[in-house]
């Protein structure tokens, strides 16, 4: 009989080697490397396999309604509810809210008439109880059970009614005898993900598993479980702020790119209907530096600060530090800005802040990003009804981006009259009826005028300010 042999996986990637070694060679992570056992291939499973039928695209297959848990930021972010049979793997940091999130559209669900089951792995019974009693869900038929052995699970859910939606907080307590390596590993993270995998094929329930994510934002462990579940699905949050987002990385179902906002309350997680007004509340709209960008978060216009803070620097090398913005982003606006509009940076630490934990990553936050800083250097408050949006090239041309209509719109909706963007921005009248006035800026350096116009500074105090120049056309 073949002799079991054992090899050594990652925990990070799940690249296997032949011996121990500190260093995993494919994702380069210390400390990662465990044993695991390898069963030798058995009889039974080098048997035959058998031929199925396989069938065209063409085929009837009647789409069974979406799972909706009437929660509609969740909602929005799967796609209009959870497809039948899927598996969705919900990341996130431990604490940011995930079982009370789940726990709560469980409830929902329940109070349907579905059967809905909730597995916790890492809480008591009677904790999860008591947590569902504190959000005032204590009457909805959750059937509740704490586990970890994957066949019991799935022996309990094959009997009786037909579950609707299965819930497994979370995948890395869970281990099953199909692997024999410890619970927590890769393996039997992979096995047991596998079976319920298959389970929510065949049985057609939504199966959900929750997963912890590092501090680095991987999801640890899980991260390999991710090509095999239809939608990914990651919460996250700022442990400072109440709110927190529910973003989508994948999904098979539905488009990715979409968000849904929430706020921690005293009674669980509400949904926050009108995201702009929350990210915009209390903002110091007459200091300078900061820039209102009209952005995107998927389909959804998304209204947010950008805060810059440009300060004398007696450094050598002055600091750079962004906060919810990409570090070479900042390089390369700063360096546009210092070889296109004839400003000086070099003897100044550089701060950019996306107020509020958000992150802005499109291109169109360059305009906004640009317009604050240069605002902090002239000392010049923006407009306080201004939005920005437009991404910068290399030359300093302004370029034109996507969305126009629902950024301008969203604007106007929250009180803005007048918009910062492209000039080769194609705009219809649809737009313009949003109420917005329009400020086309072809280059930085109109920009750069527009704001320079407005400091309040003396021109001995803002050196690096450019000569104030006619006005650039405004429409
Ligand atoms: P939890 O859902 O347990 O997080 P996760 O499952 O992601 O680890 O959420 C725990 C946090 O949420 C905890 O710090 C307390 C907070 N919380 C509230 O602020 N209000 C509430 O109503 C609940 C249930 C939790
Ligand atoms: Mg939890």
């Amino acid at each position: 009989m073949a002799k079991a042999r054992s090899s050594f996986v990652c925990q990070n990637c799940g690249a296997a080697t032949n011996r121990w070694q500190g260093r995993c060679d494919a994702c380069g992570d210390w400390n990662t490397i465990v044993e695991e056992s390898r069963s030798p291939p058995t009889a039974s499973r080098l048997a035959r396999g058998r031929a199925f039928d396989l069938e065209g695209l063409a085929g009837e297959s009647r789409p069974a309604p979406r799972a909706v848990t009437g929660i509609d930021e969740f909602d929005r972010v799967t796609g209009g509810g959870f497809v039948p049979g899927s598996v969705v793997l919900l990341g996130g940091e431990p604490g940011i809210g995930k079982s009370t999130l789940l726990i709560q559209a469980c409830a929902n669900l329940a109070l349907r008439g579905d059967r809905v089951i909730y597995i916790s792995g890492e809480e008591a019974a009677a904790q999860v109880r008591l947590r569902a009693a504190r959000l005032g869900l204590a009457h909805a038929p959750v059937e509740l059970a704490a586990a970890t052995q994957v066949e019991d699970i799935l022996a309990t859910c094959g009997a009786g009614r037909q579950a609707a939606l299965v819930v497994i907080d979370s995948i890395q307590t869970m281990h099953t005898q199909t692997a024999d390596s410890s619970p927590g590993t890769v393996t039997q993270v992979r096995a047991s993900a596998q079976s319920l995998l298959r389970y929510a094929k065949l049985s057609g329930a939504i199966v959900i598993l929750v997963g912890h994510v590092t501090k680095d934002g991987q999801v640890a462990g899980p991260r390999v479980v991710e090509h095999m579940v239809d939608a990914v699905l990651s919460f996250e949050g700022d442990g400072a702020h109440h709110f927190r987002i529910l973003r989508a990385s994948k999904n098979r179902f539905g488009a990715t790119g979409e968000i849904g906002v929430f706020e921690m309350t005293g009674r669980g997680l509400a949904e926050v209907a009108n995201p702009s007004a929350l990210f915009l509340a209390g903002r110091d709209a007459l200091a300078p530096g900061a820039a209102v960008l009209a952005g995107m978060e998927g389909q959804r216009p998304l209204l947010l600060e950008i805060q810059a803070l440009v300060a004398p620097s007696s450094l050598g090398t002055p600091r750079r530090a962004v906060v919810g913005f990409d570090q070479s982003r900042l390089a390369m606006i700063l360096a546009v800005l210092e070889t296109r509009g004839g400003l000086k940076f070099a003897a100044h630490d550089v701060y950019l802040n996306v107020a509020g934990g958000l992150r802005a990553d499109e291109p169109a936050a360059d305009l906004a990003a640009a317009a604050a800083l240069v605002s902090s250097l002239c000392g010049a408050p923006l407009p306080p009804e201004q939005v920005y949006f437009g991404e910068i090239g290399l030359s300093g041309a302004v370029r034109p981006i996507t969305h126009t209509g629902l950024r301008l719109k969203e604007a106007g909706k929250l009180g803005f009259r007048s918009a910062a963007l492209p000039q080769a921005q194609q705009t219809n009248n649809e737009d313009r009826s949003a109420g917005v006035a329009l400020f086309p800026c072809p280059h930085v350096e109109a920009l750069i005028c527009e704001i320079a116009r407005r400091s309040t500074r003396r021109p001995k105090e803002t050196p690096n300010a450019p000569p104030v120049e006619p006005k650039p056309g405004r429409p």
